[in-house]
């Protein structure tokens, strides 16, 4: 029997819509107001004081002064492991089932990504595989971990939160600590999720989060970064604003820098959006709530749910397909598509790209099948309120 359509009936029903996009941005008259204000106040181009009132609201909501706002996700993720000296003797481990920005970002610092396994569960790295491989492959020298074939220093981890899920944590950086490993976080679909109490994005080194239109909150495009040694921090606001110094009444630039400050009209929206992060996730929640009721009636498929000890911003509620002999992928998309229910596939794991092949990795089986089987859900906080 074709369950497709008894399925789709039921979304649309419970969400009380006839359309249904992956994720739209809420705005309402208290970001109108602020961005008029921003305009009307000529505030709207470089650094000012919409910034620096979004930075201290950023800072208290994920509870460290160490954050600087930035023009999107990506520049932040290019600053953070420029900041951190990553570079061309460098593989940062980081998992091939993520946004292509998180391997852009290592690539740009002239550094190698090498892809690790994932496991199905909470779409992150799989920490036991992941340590029995770095016992296999890698050696230590003067405290450093070393790749045995490339001979490239292994320092960092980049985890990255996905649609609001997470790995453990703590797990994690125990099995790092073993090989002198640091981590990094790209966090950038993580605001408003907490581990352990602790924001998503402050475990390690540093982190990164997103505002882009289609993230928690938005700032249209935007982003922040978080590093956790003072001085560092402080010389990243300085490499974002082009390493600019002044002298008397002359200007100077003591390094090439960026030109990665985030735009004072979009740190403006950012604060009234910040304001209402609180009750998108309480909506967000409700979502994963209802589909967890429509598809606990079907044995094919499973939602997904966050690990133990983590608050979620259950940014987008993701769907995996268990009986893939049962119920064909392409067939899926197509049949919810039609219905104008726009589901998305998990992103196309990096390695398995052309232009990316040619990276180290861990065996990627549980990556690769993940992909034909994974889906995020339409989970607009809105839908909630019809
Ligand atoms: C996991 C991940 N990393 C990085 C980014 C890059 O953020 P941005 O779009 O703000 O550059 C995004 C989102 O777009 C993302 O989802």
């Amino acid at each position: 029997m074709n369950i497709i359509p008894s399925l789709v009936n039921k979304i649309k029903k419970r969400f009380n819509a006839n359309l249904l996009n992956l994720h739209e941005p809420s705005l309402d008259k208290t970001d109108y107001k602020i961005v008029n204000k921003s305009l009307l106040e000529k505030e709207i181009s470089t650094y000012g004081r919409y910034n620096h009132l979004f930075e201290k609201k950023i800072s208290k909501y994920i509870g460290s002064n160490n954050v600087v706002s930035i023009i999107n996700g990506t520049s932040a993720l290019h600053l953070m492991m420029k900041m951190l000296g990553i570079g061309k003797n460098d593989e940062v481990l980081v998992q091939s089932l993520t946004y292509i920005s998180s391997i852009n970002s290592i690539i740009y610092n002239n550094a190698i990504p090498h892809f690790i396994e994932i496991d199905k569960n909470n779409l992150n790295v799989d920490v036991e595989k992941l340590d029995n491989y770095l016992k296999r492959i890698t050696y230590q020298k003067n405290n450093l971990c070393y790749n045995k074939k490339t001979k490239k220093k292994i320092r960092y981890f980049l985890s990255v939160c996905i649609n609001g899920l997470s790995a453990n944590l703590l797990e994690l950086q125990k099995i790092l600590k073993k090989y002198n490993i640091k981590l990094i976080e790209d966090a950038a679909e993580g605001l408003g999720c907490f581990y352990n109490k602790k924001h998503l994005g402050l475990f390690g080194e540093g982190g990164v989060f997103s505002f882009n239109g289609n993230k928690i909150i938005s700032t249209g495009g935007g982003g922040a970064l978080y590093l956790k040694s003072k001085n560092l921090f402080k010389l990243s606001t300085k490499y974002a604003t082009n390493c600019k110094i002044k002298k008397g009444f002359e200007t100077e630039y003591f390094d090439t820098g960026y030109n990665y400050r985030m735009p004072s009209i979009n740190a403006s929206l950012g604060i009234s959006q910040l304001s209402k992060l609180e009750k998108f996730i309480k909506n967000k929640q409700k979502i994963y709530k209802i589909y967890n009721e429509i598809f606990n009636d079907y044995d094919e498929f499973e939602i997904l749910k966050p690990i133990k000890n983590l608050r979620s911003n259950y940014w987008l509620t993701n769907l995996r397909i268990k009986k893939l002999n049962k119920i064909k992928r392409n067939s899926l998309i197509k049949n919810f598509w039609d219905k104008k229910i726009f589901i998305r596939q998990i992103w196309k794991p990096i390695h398995m790209m052309n232009n990316f092949k040619h990276f180290p990795k861990m065996k990627l089986e549980v990556t690769e099948k993940t992909y034909y089987s994974t889906f995020s859900l339409p989970s607009s906080e809105f839908l909630i309120n019809r």
